[in-house]
């Protein structure tokens, strides 16, 4: 396994392997990674050949009030992780690497990225399709791995891939989670013991949403409400957004007559968290 700084060496790297015949998986990252990222490691092992890992703290998809400064970065314990779990590479670039002086090129998309958090956050898909579409130029991968952690994430980079003719297959991956049910996030290191706690709610809320589709519930207004109650019962929880939207288009529905993503975001603390549930894994 190798630590890459450089554009070039894994070009180079990844032309050798094709030369040889050999498929290659790539997953990114913005590193610290824990069990959700080396779910995706697994799954690209499992399918390739080769598996690169980028490992890169993207600043384009960060806003100038949000956390990019402090977003944690190990990337000793990183590569420990990518090799345990059967990555060839971690791609580590500086941001001087990814983006020259005078860089001016960007990837915008104008649907799905006006909804859920791309509300509160404006910047951020853009960068994300950005470094995502540098990522695939550079990799050229035959296969990518997203987690369903970030939903809408995911369905950017599918909807991305269509409309620019990516040659890319773009494989969803279930949510890793805690054993008390937290969706695992780089970010949950930012929470001390009470809000570690407290940040419960979101999984809870997720859990009564499934419970109550599962029992038939279709009406979006009454399954948000009840989630809701829960979440504001919390005094460290605000919330962001809880909406249920159509899948293919990430608007809010009023029945759940379609595939659809139930999906919150909830600040614990200074703590942004998201969670999500597709009504498909019913
Ligand atoms: P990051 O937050 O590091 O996440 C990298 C990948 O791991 C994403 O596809 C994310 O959905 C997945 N992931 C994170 N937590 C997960 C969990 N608990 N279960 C399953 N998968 C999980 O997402 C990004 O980085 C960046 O936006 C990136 C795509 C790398 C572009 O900079």
């Amino acid at each position: 396994m190798k630590i890459v700084k450089t554009i070039d060496e894994v070009r180079r790297q990844v032309k050798e392997w094709k030369s040889q015949g050999l498929s290659v998986g790539l997953v990114p990252t913005m590193g610290y990674l824990h069990e959700g990222h080396a779910s995706l490691i697994d799954a690209s092992h499992r399918d390739n050949d080769r598996t690169v890992v980028s490992d890169f703290v993207n600043p384009m998809q960060f806003g100038p009030t949000e956390d990019l400064e402090s977003y944690p970065r190990d990337i000793e314990r990183d590569a420990a992780l990518v090799e345990e779990h059967g990555g060839d590479i971690i791609f580590n670039p500086e941001p001087s690497e990814m983006y020259h002086e005078g860089f001016s090129s960007f990837v915008d998309m104008d649907v799905l990225t006006k909804e859920l958090c791309g509300l509160s956050r404006p910047v951020h898909f853009r960068g994300v399709c950005t470094v995502v579409s540098k990522l695939f130029n550079i990799v050229q991968p035959d296969k990518a791995y997203f987690g369903k952690k970030d939903a809408q994430q995911l369905a950017v980079i599918k909807h991305m891939v269509d409309d620019l003719n990516m040659d890319i297959e773009i494989i969803g991956c279930p949510i890793v989670r805690e054993e008390d049910g937290l969706a695992k996030s780089s970010r949950n290191t930012y929470l001390n013991d009470k809000e570690r706690k407290a940040a419960l709610v979101l999984s809870q809320a997720i859990n009564i949403c499934m419970d109550m589709v599962r029992n038939g519930e279709t009406e979006c207004s009454k399954i948000t409400d009840a989630m809701k109650e829960h979440i504001n019962a919390e005094p460290l929880a605000k919330i962001d957004y809880v909406k249920i939207v159509d899948l293919a288009t990430m608007q809010q529905i009023p029945v759940i007559d379609r595939p659809a993503l139930c999906a919150i975001a909830v600040y614990i603390g200074s703590t942004r968290l998201i969670d999500n549930f597709f009504s498909e894994d019913i």
